[in-house]
């Protein structure tokens, strides 16, 4: 694999560096910036549990990567004040070991998998009769004498993640009580996030510089945080470690990452897709063979972000630019565009249903 500056620089994936990820995760519900609708509902139904002396309902959380999903289980179990057992989908492997983890779970504790659109369907299975009545079926034995025996276990809270609600089975999805969509977060919110995360790294950052680098996170706050890290490299080297906006936009232009937040990357998969086909529409698998990269990298990583900006729209024909395309990337549509663009303005697919 080749290895580019800003490939890593904007991926919302976690990196190793990362794992120092942890020491900026809000432990509370009030110092989680951002997600008002997804915080507010929370916080009412953890009250409530709590009162009924219950476990919380079995709660679902989907969205981009790095938007604060595994930050939220942690906080969701320590709001209830009970244990967090952590895993994840493809980390489970057998049904069995899905059960050692459930017999071990205290009353009301937490269970998080994370990717839980990974599950082995056999694991799956043994889940069901977990979320909906907290118990166990197990079978002893083979053939006719086989005896099916039921467990009883402890009630307890699933909280699943996964960037991909529309791969989860619907028997599943099904048994979540709460299901919550996070969403990119505003430049104003990923300007908080970003000084406080200064504060812990002990870095100065200026109003404005937070703000400029908010613009450019695209709306994820673990990019918002890399590239904070990333900036207290070069306002230390070449500065006098205050990242002032000068530094800041230096630094962000060394990265190439543009004034929108688009890398190298995204400008590649705009290009291809106005230069190579004329704007679309085109499918998924076509464009992602022109950049060399798995349709679904291409789905997950790349498109939500130029989705949302307004920068590409998904269309049942296809992937089509958009005029903001041809303006971002200094071209003139097509004299036809304007009719054609307008034809589809309509036509955006539905991202998969909410709660
Ligand atoms: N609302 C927030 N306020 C402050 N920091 C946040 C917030 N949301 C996320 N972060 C920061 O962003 C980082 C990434 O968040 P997290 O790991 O929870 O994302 P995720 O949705 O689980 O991502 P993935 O899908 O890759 O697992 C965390 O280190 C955390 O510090
Ligand atoms: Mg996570």
């Amino acid at each position: 694999m080749t290895y580019q500056e800003s490939d890593y620089i904007l991926s919302p994936e976690t990196q190793d560096e990362e794992v120092a990820e942890r020491s900026l995760r809000p432990l509370a519900l009030d110092e989680f910036v951002g997600q008002g609708p997804v915080k507010e509902r929370l916080s009412i139904y953890i009250q409530a549990a709590d009162q009924r002396k219950e476990a919380l309902d079995h709660v679902l959380l989907y969205g981009p990567p790095g938007l604060g999903k595994t930050t939220l289980a942690h906080i969701i179990s320590q709001e209830l004040g009970v244990s967090i057992r952590v895993t994840s989908g493809p980390a489970i492997e057998r049904p069995g070991d899905l059960a050692a983890i459930l017999t071990n779970l205290a009353p009301h504790d937490v269970l998080f998998i994370d990717e839980i659109h990974r599950l082995h369907r056999s694991v799956e299975e043994i889940l069901y009769p977990a979320m909906e009545d907290f118990a166990l079926d197990i079978v002893i034995g083979k053939g006719p004498s086989a005896r099916s025996l039921r467990l009883e276990l402890a009630p307890f809270t699933l909280v699943g993640a996964t960037t991909r609600a529309g791969s989860l089975t619907s028997p599943l999805r099904d048994r979540f009580g709460v299901v919550m969509r996070l969403e990119y977060y505003s430049p104003a919110e990923l300007a908080y996030i970003i000084q406080r995360t200064a504060r812990i790294l002990e870095v100065q950052v200026e109003e404005e510089s937070a703000l400029e680098l908010a613009r450019r996170s695209r709306g994820t706050p673990r990019v918002a945080n890399r590239l904070l890290r990333r900036l207290r490299d070069f306002a230390q080297v070449k500065a006098d470690g205050v990242i002032s906006l000068s530094v800041a936009r230096e630094g962000l232009a060394m990265m190439e990452v543009d004034e929108m937040g688009l890398d190298q990357n995204d400008h590649r998969l705009l290009r291809a897709l106005v230069e190579k086909y004329d704007g679309g529409p085109v499918g998924v698998e076509t464009l992602a063979a022109a950049l060399s990269e798995e349709a679904q990298t291409v789905e997950e990583v790349y498109e939500p972000f130029l989705i949302q900006q307004g920068f590409l729209q998904r269309t049942p024909r296809g992937r089509m630019a958009t005029r903001l395309t041809y303006q971002h990337l200094n071209l003139t549509p097509p004299p036809d565009s304007d009719q054609q663009l307008a034809l589809f303005e309509n036509d955006v697919e539905e991202p998969p249903n909410d709660e």
